[in-house]
């Protein structure tokens, strides 16, 4: 009998531990690498949206929506989005309304970071930012540029945030999603949820959604 309980709790603690693990890291699906609209109709439609429908983003458009913001596209793990000397230093966190991730481009996944609904951190004053399903924050790691953190770095840094932010707009007006790049949030709040240190600059960030109707 004891044999018996000792199997079975043994049994129940594996069922545990892997919807923790589970829990902790969202399998992306694989992205859509073609199709979409027309690139210059995709410019056309570019514009920023502060009003968002409440429906969760599909996973496929998370998944696109993720890949084309600083995914891989090579087999030498380069990006979607250049970076000064390849540093490779922004970090795409987001924020969902069950918790806070990191994006793992190598595995294409959602790693947690901290449980919860922090969108209220992005929302910095802005109340329509807590509307919106999804919220991006651009994060750069200026330990990645392995030296001095200096005005140099720091300009260098936000260029390539930049771009990554650039990559979200256009991604967005190309899978029929709001957005609008933002640089307010409470950094200090954001940064502590993160587990973020002086080495990180919080420089933009995406709320996105499905278009209000
Ligand atoms: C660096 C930067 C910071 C911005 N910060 C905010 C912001 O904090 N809140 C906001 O509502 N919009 C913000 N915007 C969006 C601009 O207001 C918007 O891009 C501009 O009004 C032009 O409109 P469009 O994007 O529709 O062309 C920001 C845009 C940029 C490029």
């Amino acid at each position: 009998m004891r044999q018996v309980i000792g199997i079975l709790s043994m049994l129940l603690g594996m069922v545990c531990s892997m919807n923790a693990q589970e829990l902790n890291v969202i399998k992306l699906v694989a992205p859509a690498k073609s199709g979409g609209e027309p690139l210059m109709k995709v410019f056309n439609d570019r514009k920023s949206d502060r009003e968002f429908a409440p429906d969760k983003l599909n996973p496929q458009d998370l998944s696109d929506l993720l890949w084309a913001a600083n995914g891989i596209n090579r087999a030498d793990g380069k990006r979607t989005a250049p970076s000064c000397r390849n540093f490779q230093e922004v970090e795409v966190y987001v924020l969902l309304p069950e918790g806070a991730y990191v994006y793992d481009a190598k595995e294409h996944t959602l790693n947690l970071v901290a449980t919860g609904d922090h969108r209220g951190a992005l929302a910095g004053g802005q109340d329509f930012v807590k509307a919106a399903p999804v919220g991006i924050v651009l994060v750069a790691d200026l330990s990645r540029f392995g030296g001095q953190i200096n005005e140099q770095v720091k300009l260098m840094a936000s260029v390539d945030v930049g771009i990554v932010c650039q990559n979200i707009n256009i991604a967005c007006a190309g899978l029929g999603l709001a957005t609008v790049p933002r640089a307010s949030m409470d950094e200090v709040a954001l940064k502590k949820i993160l587990g973020l240190n002086d080495t990180h600059l919080l420089l933009m960030n995406n709320p996105v959604g499905y278009p209000k109707k």
